[in-house]
Parts: structure tokens; C-alpha cells; sequence
């Protein structure tokens, strides 16, 4: 149902509903969990992900111990409820922005902290609807855009954050390509930001992880914008592994980067991007690969060498020397002017 309304993760009487996003594209499945133990464990397992779904989910969560914890414990339950949520992504700042709220809200009254979820989640949503207005002044007609990982509606609840701009331009007539990088290992851009575009109507291709610098090298792509998962008070972004690689390229090649991201993802505690935790996913996720077969099955395959082990950083960082801007819901800052909007 909520594939036409375009929302991520919602809550209705205290059960959290989340597209699956594992299944998708091969399958459209909503998931729901009845506690928070069951929503933590989807957001560990990437049922819900990206930045902004995440923190609604965590939000949810939180608002979720609060409703069942018992009387006698309440305190106790709700600090370690708080504690089981915030392990379960430790990069993604929107999680603990979420968490930090819901659990203010909570130690006044079960009540207080459901009505603070509903907030953060409409909050993260009207962040995406703002990014996408003013990230659309910077896409010109015929644009083409490169963009990372999945950073579209799917991610932030509603609207996106780097895919927001394209969907205003889009809708707003204008005729705009995208490449969007498949985004090994989990394949967010082949899966997640594929099937949205499709689904949109939006001219775009996959392409491998390592040819967007061949595309920029041709002239191909006029700009990039990518997503956040947490950005340091002075700039430098943790996003998804492989953003670095692309930001480097760009600044060679004279090509705008810019990072689209509500102010929740900002850190003003974490002074530079050598402070941020970078999660470390299974090397599972390397080894075996997921897709359909064509009886419409769903297969995972080992593609990798037996016997092989392999890393799985699952966000890298850029300094903010690669960055051009920052699209927020309060406007676009450079690096430099974060200060504006960070006191
Ligand atoms: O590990 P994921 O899929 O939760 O990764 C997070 C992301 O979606 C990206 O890094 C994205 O670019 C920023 S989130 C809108």
C-alpha cells in the first residue's frame, strides 16, 4: 500500500511497519514489528536503512520500550532499551539524534515519547521535501548526475536527501540522466536507487562501482550528490564505502560534489572525521551475492574464492577539502559556513 504513498517506515497503534527493503526489487513486502527488541533487529539487519529511515525506525523503537516498559522498571527498561537500539548502526547519526529525543521524551511519560517519534519522523520527511527545493537550483537542464548508494525515499522516509534535488528537477521538467553506482557490497544503487528512478520515470543507468571515474573522465557527468550517514562539525562526511573514492575523482576533474542531508545528521560533537566509528559489516556480505533466478527464486550464491576472507567497511570518510556544499533543509553551505547553522 505504501508504495504509492512513498513512505519508508511508519507506526500505527505502537507497531512499526518498514518496506523491507532486503526483498526489494525482487519482492514488495511491508514488515512489522510489535516491540522494539524486533525493530532494533531490523534496523541491524537492514530491513529499514539509510540515514533518515533508520533514525524514524529508531525513534519508533525507543517509543516502543517506552510503551511496553513494565511500571516498576520503567527507568531501567527504557535506559537499556535505549542502549540495544543505539548498537545496532553506530555510524548513522540520525540514530542516536532519534534515540537521544525519544528518550529525553520519555523519561517525562510513555505519552510524551510517542508523540516525539511521530515528530522526528515528520521532521526527517520535511527535511527531504526542503533538500530537494533547494538541491534542485543546482541542477541545470540535460544535467547528469552521478550519485551513491540509495539516499532516496527509500532511505530518508519520504522525499530523500541526494535523490530529493533529481525528483524536484525531475518533476519540475527538466530532462536529467542519472548514473547511479551499484554500491558493492549490498548494492543499494543497483537495487534500491534503480527501482526508485524506474519507478519515478527517471532516465538513469547502473553503473559498476569503478566507472564513474571513466564517465567523469568523458565529460558525462556535470555533478555528484551523495547522501550523509553522520558529518563531522567541520565537514568531513561519513557516507557509504566508496563515496571518498568518487569525491577525489570529482575535485580531479573540476566536477561540483555536493552532500544532501538533514541537519540530524550533522554531529557537532565529533569535531573532524577521525572521531566517527565506522561500522563493520559481515565479510559475508562480500563473499555471497544475492539476486533472482529466472523462475523468479530468490538465490544467494558464493562469488568469491573458497577459502577467502574479506573486509567489509561499510562507510568510508571524505574530508571536507572534496566537498563543494552541503544541501540542507535550511539551504546550501559551503563547508566553511556550517558554523551557520551547527551553533
Ligand atoms: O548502510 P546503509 O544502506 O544504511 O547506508 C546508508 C546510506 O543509505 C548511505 O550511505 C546514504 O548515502 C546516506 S543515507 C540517506
Amino acid at each position: 500500500m505504501n508504495i504509492y504513498k512513498k513512505i519508508a517506515v511508519w507506526t500505527e497503534n505502537n507497531k512499526v511497519y518498514m518496506i523491507n527493503q532486503n526483498k526489494l526489487p525482487f519482492e514488495f513486502e511491508i514488515f512489522n514489528s510489535e516491540n522494539y527488541k524486533e525493530t532494533a533487529n531490523a534496523i541491524k539487519t537492514m530491513i529499514t536503512r539509510g540515514a533518515g529511515s533508520i533514525g524514524a525506525a529508531a525513534a519508533f523503537a525507543m517509543m516502543q520500550a517506552a510503551m511496553q516498559a513494565p511500571k516498576n522498571i520503567y527507568n531501567d527498561f527504557i535506559f537499556n532499551a535505549k542502549q540495544e537500539i543505539e548498537s545496532t548502526r553506530p555510524t548513522a547519526r540520525d540514530l542516536f539524534a532519534a534515540t537521544e529525543r525519544v528518550y529525553k521524551a520519555a523519561q517525562i511519560s510513555a505519552e510524551k515519547a510517542v508523540e516525539e517519534a511521530h515528530k522526528v519522523a515528520s521532521e526527517i520527511s520535511e527535511a527531504g521535501k526542503k533538500i530537494g527545493e533547494f538541491g534542485n537550483s543546482l541542477i541545470s537542464q540535460n544535467s547528469q548526475i552521478l550519485t551513491h548508494c540509495n539516499a532516496g525515499w527509500l532511505a530518508l522516509v519520504e522525499h530523500g536527501s541526494a535523490l530529493a534535488p533529481i525528483y524536484e528537477a525531475f518533476n519540475s521538467g527538466k530532462n536529467i540522466f542519472v548514473y547511479a553506482d551499484e554500491t558493492r557490497p549490498r548494492n543499494q544503487g543497483a537495487r534500491l536507487t534503480a527501482w526508485e528512478l524506474n519507478q519515478a520515470g527517471v532516465k538513469h543507468a547502473i553503473i559498476p562501482d569503478n566507472a564513474a571515474a571513466f564517465y567523469m573522465s568523458l565529460g558525462k557527468i556535470e555533478i555528484v550528490i551523495t547522501g550523509a550517514d553522520r558529518i563531522a562539525a567541520n565537514g568531513d562526511t561519513a557516507n557509504k564505502i566508496g563515496t571518498l573514492e568518487k569525491a577525489i575523482a570529482a575535485k580531479e576533474f573540476g566536477i561540483p560534489f555536493y552532500i544532501a542531508a538533514p541537519i540530524s545528521t550533522f554531529d557537532i560533537k565529533t569535531k573532524t572525521g577521525k572521531d566517527i566509528i565506522i561500522e563493520e559489516r559481515s565479510s559475508d556480505e562480500v563473499i555471497y551475492q544475492t539476486g533472482i533466478d529466472e523462475n523468479g527464486n530468490i538465490q544467494t550464491l558464493r562469488i568469491a574464492s573458497p577459502g577467502s576472507e574479506a573486509l567489509n567497511p561499510a562507510f568510508d570518510v571524505t574530508p571536507n577539502k572534496f566537498i563543494t556544499g552541503f544541501i540542507t533543509e535550511k539551504g546550501i553551505f559551503k563547508p566553511e559556513e556550517l558554523y551557520k547553522i551547527l551553533k
